[in-house]
């Protein structure tokens, strides 16, 4: 059957030139080198078999970033690729005359936008939109920007400043576990699934030396907190205060060691995120003092401890 795609015809057109299976044929046949094509619009013909194929050959090939046009295609290695994100190659890209000649990754996305505010003359906000299905590794993507302005961007600490407070590119950082601790959770797709849209906004000087950050938060999956679906789990926080609180503490927030709640599905799973102690350092790091930390952990409603449902359907205290 003959199908139009992009313009082509599969079949042979009408003035005899090659049709689109041939053309298919041709680029397919040179599938050694399909990794070589460092940005989709070198992809000919168009089809959804060409970009996908161009993208497999990259990913078997350890290329995980490629360009389309002025947008980057990221793929999710799934698995540790630490070479990708050392500092040396932050500062690769950052020195680089002109990044985008670079081999297509997020850091040359990051520098190149980096340099649209610097060189204009009134300084214009510039943004990036992360986009992609749950799993695909926005918040990864959203981490590895904020780490790449904070090495390039860093504003120069004299010693008495870092005395007084942590640098602003740390305390930058030190947003990300408390915003996933409780906004994100174990679902099918994602062991670490953002349950909320975030909007980042990082703010430079006219030194171009970060200065600030704010972050707007919007559609928090609120319902999660008493349902969620089977082989699912709750928000992360809940099961770092089980698995982490103190002896103390579990005595003053009404959780006894070992019980299980039923708002609390799964809590055989160790997941790397169940880690309290990173979220309580780096909400230290943020200014919440340990009173303040305590208050939020036993959320209280009119002076009642407000307590997850037991399994067994037993009171708690
Ligand atoms: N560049 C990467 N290198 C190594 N591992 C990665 C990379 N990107 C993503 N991952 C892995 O994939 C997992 C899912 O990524 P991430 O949480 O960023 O997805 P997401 O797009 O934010 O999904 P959701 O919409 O569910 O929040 C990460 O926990 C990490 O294990
Ligand atoms: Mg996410």
């Amino acid at each position: 059957m003959l199908q139009q795609v992009n313009g082509h015809s599969s079949g042979s057109d009408a003035q005899g030139g090659k049709s689109l299976r041939e053309d298919l044929q041709e680029f397919l046949g040179g599938e050694a080198l399909l990794h070589e094509l460092d940005d989709l619009t070198k992809v000919n013909p168009v089809t959804l078999e060409t970009v996908l194929r161009c993208l497999q050959a990259r990913y078997a090939a350890d290329m995980f970033y490629t360009s389309a046009g002025c947008t980057l295609v990221a793929l999710n290695p799934f698995k540790p690729v630490p070479q990708l994100y050392s500092p040396a190659l932050m500062r690769e890209y950052h020195a680089a005359p002109q990044p985008q000649k670079l081999r297509p990754h997020i850091f040359a996305v990051g520098e190149q936008t980096y340099r649209n505010v610097q060189s204009l003359i009134e300084p214009v906000n510039q943004s990036i939109i992360v986009s992609g299905e749950s799993g695909a590794g926005k918040t990864w993507t959203s981490r590895c920007l904020m780490k790449f302005y904070a090495v390039v961007a860093a504003s120069p600490t004299s010693l008495e400043s870092h005395k007084i407070a942590e640098r602003i590119e740390q305390r930058i950082l030190n947003s990300n576990p408390v915003m996933e601790a409780f906004g994100n959770a174990c679902t099918l797709r994602n062991n670490n699934s953002s349950r909320f849209g975030k909007f980042i906004q990082l703010q430079l000087n006219s030194a171009q030396q970060m200065t600030g950050a704010a972050v707007q938060t919007y559609l928090l999956e609120k319902t999660r907190v008493t349902c969620q679906a089977s082989s699912e789990r709750n928000f992360h926080i809940f099961y770092q205060i089980c698995k982490g609180a103190s002896v103390d503490e579990r005595l003053q927030w009404h959780l006894p060691e070992g019980a299980s709640f039923s708002w609390l599905p799964n809590p055989e799973r160790t997941l790397e995120e169940d880690c309290f102690q990173v979220t309580r350092e780096a909400m230290l790091h943020l200014g919440i003092d340990i009173p303040t930390q305590n208050n939020i952990f036993q959320v209280r409603r009119k002076g009642i401890p407000l307590t997850f449902g037991r399994c067994d359907g037993q009171p708690l205290s």
